[in-house]
Order: structure tokens, then sequence, then C-alpha cells
């Protein structure tokens, strides 16, 4: 695991960048396993940069998204079909196309999830996943004691991750109660995966997540048997 530690936001996002930019650089056609939160928004910002300054081509990558929360549609503000639009692709040149966010409307759930993780193989496996981390130790939406050998799949929401996303909705009973989200499975096949927290409130579980006992109860513990992980963490917060 290549450990990075920031004082500052700005100067993490430019890192989390960085190793994205030279991931899409060496392999142009690049399959991005991509996330959400407000973690993530200052990489965005600056890959959105290397893309305006001529620096990074999306033309041919495509992306995978980690999660979606079940009965959002992409009009609702807090989908993260919304939020990945207005963060990153509404401002970069990946091809509509080559854009996969699990579906929160999908009908038959089950049949869904199973697609999209044969999507994902049949692309090749995603090159690199970005994740950030939930107060609970969970990624994506992979929720404390969640199995590790488990792909994409329907989860129910804990309430400490529906009181936490609350701050982005007019009210707790309007966070969905459920998410699509690829499963810890699907996110350990990634070849390399890059780990971002931000502020104080996350150090405690950063740190037992990448060092403390690797248990189901700290998803992202898993992470700890994956060869090849980057792990930032900015003293600053992102919110
Ligand atoms: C949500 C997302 C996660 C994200 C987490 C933390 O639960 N499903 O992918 O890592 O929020 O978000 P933030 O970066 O806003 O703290």
């Amino acid at each position: 695991m290549e450990y990075y530690y920031f004082k500052s936001y700005k100067e993490a996002s430019k890192k989390g960048a960085g190793i994205i930019a030279s991931q899409v650089i060496l392999k142009p056609n690049s399959i991005l396993g991509l996330a959400t939160g407000s973690t993530p928004i200052g990489t965005y910002k600056e890959l959105i940069e290397l893309y305006k300054n001529k620096t990074l081509n999306f033309e041919n990558c495509k992306s995978f998204n980690l999660d979606e929360y079940v009965g959002l549609n992409h009009e609702h503000d807090q989908s993260y079909y919304y939020f990945m639009h207005d963060n990153l692709f509404n401002h970069i040149n990946m091809k509509e196309e080559n854009i996969n966010v699990p579906d929160g409307m999908a009908k038959d759930v089950d049949k869904f999830c199973k697609e999209y993780d044969e999507k994902i193989d049949r692309e090749g496996g995603v090159d690199i996943q970005l994740l950030g981390i939930g107060s609970d130790g969970h990624i994506g939406f992979n929720e404390p004691a969640t199995s590790f050998s488990i792909g994409t799949h329907k989860e129910t929401l804990k309430d400490i991750t529906r009181k936490d996303n609350a701050r982005f909705f007019k009210s707790l009973d309007e966070v969905p109660t459920h998410a699509i989200t690829m499963g810890l499975l699907t996110i350990m096949k990634a070849k390399k995966i890059l780990i971002m927290a931000c502020g104080q409130g996350k150090k405690d579980i950063f740190e037992k997540a990448l060092h403390g006992p690797v248990v189901p109860e700290v998803p992202a513990s898993i992470l700890q048997f994956h060869p090849h992980v980057y792990a930032i963490f900015s003293e600053e917060g992102c919110n």
C-alpha cells in the first residue's frame, strides 16, 4: 500500500488526480471506477483542469460508478448519476455511451446487478477504482458485515449512513433506504485502488480500515489484501 498524507485538501486532491491522470496517459482506453461523495470533488476539479489544459483526453476511457440510490432517477439532483455529470462528466470529453452508473430505477434489480458485473468483466475489468470511505467504514455502499465475497447487489443503508448523507437532502426522511452498490468482490477485482479520506472525522476509521484487523465489520479493511492500493489522507476536511 502506498500511503500519502497531506495537510491540505487541495494537495491531496492534486495527488489523487495525478494518480488517475498517469493511468489515463499510460492507457488512454482505461476503465475508470468512479465514486461520489464530497471527498472526490477536489480530485474531479483537478482532472477537469488537466483536461482543459489538454494534458488529459478521456475520449477513449470508459467509467463504471460504484453505486446509486434506489428510487432516484437521473434528473434527481441527489442521484449519483446527476452528481457525476455535475461534478465531472459535463466538463470532460468522456462519451455518454461509455459512462456507466448503476440504475436506481431498475425494475429487476438482481438482474441489473448481475449484468453490471458482467459488463465490467467484458470490458476487461476496472483499471483503477476511486473510493471514499463512510464513517462506519463502508466503501461504495457496502455496509458493515456485508460479505467480503459479494458482487454488485442491493444494500440496505445503515442509519448512520443515512444520517451522514442527510446533509444533501431536505430532510432525513428523503434519504433513500436502499442503494445498488458494486460489492466488495467487484471492488477487489479492480487492478488498482485509490482510497481517499479527508478531515478529522474520517481519521480514526481510515486508520482502522488500513491498519486494523481485516473483518467484515469494517468493509474497507479488505483493501489490506489488495496488491495495489494508494491511500490518500488530508488533515483538512473537504466540507
Ligand atoms: C456515500 C458513498 C460513498 C462515500 C461516502 C462518504 O455513502 N456511497 O461512496 O465514500 O458517502 O462520503 P463523503 O466523501 O461525502 O464523506
